[in-house]
């Protein structure tokens, strides 16, 4: 199973990521966790070029096919490896982020990165993909929070990630079954909440390990609900 996390940032998706991860693992799943632009050591080090602040201008192109040249690494030398020996792979952004950074933020031509798409990945496609979603000015103002050095998308304003939310939930809207999007606006323990029950009708044979864990948040969230 191929899960992949996407959305703006801020929106939790490291965090949920790891925590769904370990509830995985928890049910006994051989789980791989990695991320994009990243996931191998050529990768990483491509992720480092196109994150950092630069005196020249970044030409979107370069920036796409960076993306695409750490994405075709990624794939062949640990995602497809880690599926084939039946494990889970939850990856920390894939493919949508480049239609909705590339294409929505920086305005290049779908029908470009679907070009692209082809060439690197055929017609391998995540099994599911989590958008987490929340307004753009929420997700802006935890990074500000977060109070770290800002990388080159992060310095991006406003209008910026508005495209890129909104590319994003245009994915999803165009294949609604390979999406689900989380409202990231609730708190973390109610998203955990969604993703558990999501992870259960996933696998139902997870069911005697994970179904605990659910029942308890639920009724945890249900009397802080009643508390209010
Ligand atoms: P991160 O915030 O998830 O660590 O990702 C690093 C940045 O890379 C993030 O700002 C989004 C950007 N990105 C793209 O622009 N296109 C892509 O295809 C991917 C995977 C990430």
């Amino acid at each position: 199973m191929f899960i992949t996390f996407e959305g703006i940032e801020g929106v939790g998706k490291t965090t949920h990521l790891k925590w769904m991860a370990e509830q995985l693992e928890h049910a006994g799943i051989s789980v791989l966790t990695t991320r994009e632009p990243g996931g191998t050591p050529m990768g990483e080090e491509i992720r480092d070029i196109l994150l950092a602040h630069r005196h020249e201008r970044v030409a979107p192109l370069t920036e796409l096919l960076l993306m695409f040249a750490a994405r075709a690494q990624h794939v062949d030398t640990v995602i497809r490896p880690a599926l084939e020996q039946g494990r889970w792979v939850l990856c920390d952004r894939f493919v949508d982020a480049t239609y909705a950074y590339q294409g929505g933020g920086r305005g290049v031509e779908t029908d470009l990165i679907a070009k692209l798409e082809k060439l690197v990945l055929g017609d391998f496609k995540p099994d599911l993909t989590l958008l987490f979603d929340a307004p753009t000015a929420v997700g802006l103002s935890r990074i500000k929070k977060r109070g770290d050095v800002q990388d080159r998308f992060e310095q991006e304003k406003l209008d910026f990630f508005e495209r890129v939310r909104l590319a994003y939930k245009a994915r999803a809207d165009q294949d609604p079954v390979r999406h689900k999007i989380i409202d990231a606006s609730k708190t973390i323990d109610e998203v955990q909440t969604v993703l558990l029950a999501l992870t259960l009708s996933l696998t139902p044979s997870l069911t005697p390990s994970l179904t605990p864990t659910l029942s308890q948040r639920e009724r945890e969230l249900k009397k802080r609900g009643e508390g209010e």
